[in-house]
């Protein structure tokens, strides 16, 4: 067997915890191979609405195998609230549930540090979750991290040692801040995360793979978010695209299957960086209104623009993507003209090529005719209205692949296969 791979291929945000749950009940496991709290999966079903930000998405259909891998980061005491929040629904996760010794973890510092960098930014903030995502693969990277697995031996004099050399560097900063209050529940949390089960995951992935079994990789952020071929520096800290698959989870190259590709109908970003096809008059307030466009981790307001062709051709390169997953169409249902940025002009030139500086480049549009049509209860294709279709059709040829499952909705439900064989 072959992971499937999942992957955001904007600035996140398109839809992944959704999809991830109406796909789970194909798969055998779960997992997630990067990133950390600063992810925020909307999944709703049911008449609920849950949000994820390091469990997996594969934890509502069926009991499957979820597993959490070496690429993420954890923060223990958002974990142990996000768990115990399931379980008080109902959904006891100790044994669907298995969490790499590997990942490392997010320190009550490292959660300073990030809002000391942004402040000494200034007004080049990155515009960050405030989660500690990027000191903690700073510390990753340099060789000072701390891992899930060094919770079993000597772990209070790795800790103390950590702990220090970040004050260090806040004093060095002259930051000021508060760390009892943010370290005392925080330790705390250390024993709830030790009950659930620590494994190495890259066996676990590879003996299911060699067992028959299926593993959905469920990916985090987006493409434009990838700390090399994203918006740079307006990026996270972690590799957002296929690639980051083998390195979370331990799989090879050879063991990559399908790479499911999600992106919004159109577009939007949280933070700050670059946005070509931003709007910043009533139609991208349109589109925030229909869409609740508000971060599901921070409650920032999304900004909004239309689609980016540019962007997702680079993105379909990148990751290797086999099918494509449109989302949130029924945000446009009202439009009377829809536009997609099919090429940048940069330093006056006409490029489709995504440029080393995007805060360069201006979007070339193409206008297609909107459907106006209520989408939101279709449960199939055969009810699409003629302009969706030449919607899809346009974006298909945009981008060479087949758009296999459209999204109408928030709901589980509000899904629609499309070329069902
Ligand atoms: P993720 O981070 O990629 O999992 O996406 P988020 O959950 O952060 O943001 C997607 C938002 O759009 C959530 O509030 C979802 O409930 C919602 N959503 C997902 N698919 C659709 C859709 O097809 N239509 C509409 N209107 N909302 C959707
Ligand atoms: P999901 O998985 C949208 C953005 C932040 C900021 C930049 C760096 O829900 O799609 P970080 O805290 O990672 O250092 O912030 O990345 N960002 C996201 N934007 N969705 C996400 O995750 C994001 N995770 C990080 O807003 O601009
Ligand atoms: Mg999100």
């Amino acid at each position: 067997m072959k992971v499937d791979v999942l992957l955001g291929l904007q600035w996140g945000d398109e839809g992944k915890g959704k999809v991830v749950d109406v796909l789970t009940p194909k798969y055998d496991a779960v997992a997630r191979f990067q990133g950390g709290p600063n992810a925020g999966h909307t999944l709703e079903f049911g008449g609920e609405r849950y949000i994820l930000r390091s469990i997996p998405s594969g934890i509502f259909q069926g009991g499957k195998t979820n597993i959490i891998g070496n690429g993420v980061v954890i923060d223990p005491l958002l974990f142990k609230e996000e768990a115990e929040a399931l379980a008080n629904h109902g959904h006891n996760l100790k044994q669907q549930l298995m969490i790499s010794k590997k990942a490392h973890l997010i320190m009550p510092t490292h959660r300073i540090l990030d809002l000391a960098n942004e402040a000494a930014k200034g007004s080049g903030k990155i515009g960050t979750t405030g989660k500690g995502i990027g000191p903690t693969y700073t510390d990753k990277i340099s060789r000072n991290g701390l891992r899930v697995g060094d919770l079993l031996e000597n772990f209070d004099e790795k800790y103390s040692a950590a702990k220090r050399r970040h004050e260090n560097m806040l004093r060095a900063m002259n930051f000021e801040y508060n760390l009892i209050d943010l370290e005392r529940p925080w330790l705390e949390a250390l024993d709830y995360l030790k009950g659930f089960r620590l494994v190495d995951s890259e066996h676990e992935v590879n003996a299911m793979l060699r067992e028959g079994r299926s593993v959905l990789a469920e990916g985090a952020q987006g493409t434009m978010l990838d700390i090399d071929f994203g918006s740079y520096p307006f990026v996270t800290s972690s590799n957002t695209i296929c690639a980051g698959c083998c390195t979370g989870l331990g799989v090879s190259p050879r063991n990559i299957g399908e790479v499911y590709g999600i992106f919004k109908a159109y577009c939007t970003r949280v933070g700050s960086g670059p946005f070509p096809t931003e709007l910043h008059d009533e139609t991208g307030e349109a589109m925030c209104e229909r869409g609740h466009e508000f971060g599901s981790v921070t409650g920032r307001r999304r900004r909004c623009g239309w689609i980016d062709l540019v962007a997702l051709r680079y993105a379909v390169m990148i990751d290797g993507v086999t099918q494509l997953i449109m989302m949130k169409s029924d945000v446009l249902d009202t439009f009377n003209v829809i536009r997609a940025c099919v090429a940048y002009r940069v330093d006056g030139v006409e490029t489709d090529r995504f440029p080393f500086d995007l805060s360069k480049a201006e979007p070339i549009y193409a206008e297609l005719p909107g459907w106006r049509t209520d989408m939101s209860r279709m449960k199939s294709e055969d009810e699409f209205p003629e302009e969706f279709n030449a919607y899809l059709t346009f974006l298909e040829d945009e981008l060479g692949v087949p758009i296999k499952i459209v999204s109408v909705g928030p709901d589980r439900e509000q899904t629609i296969i499309r070329y069902n064989e």
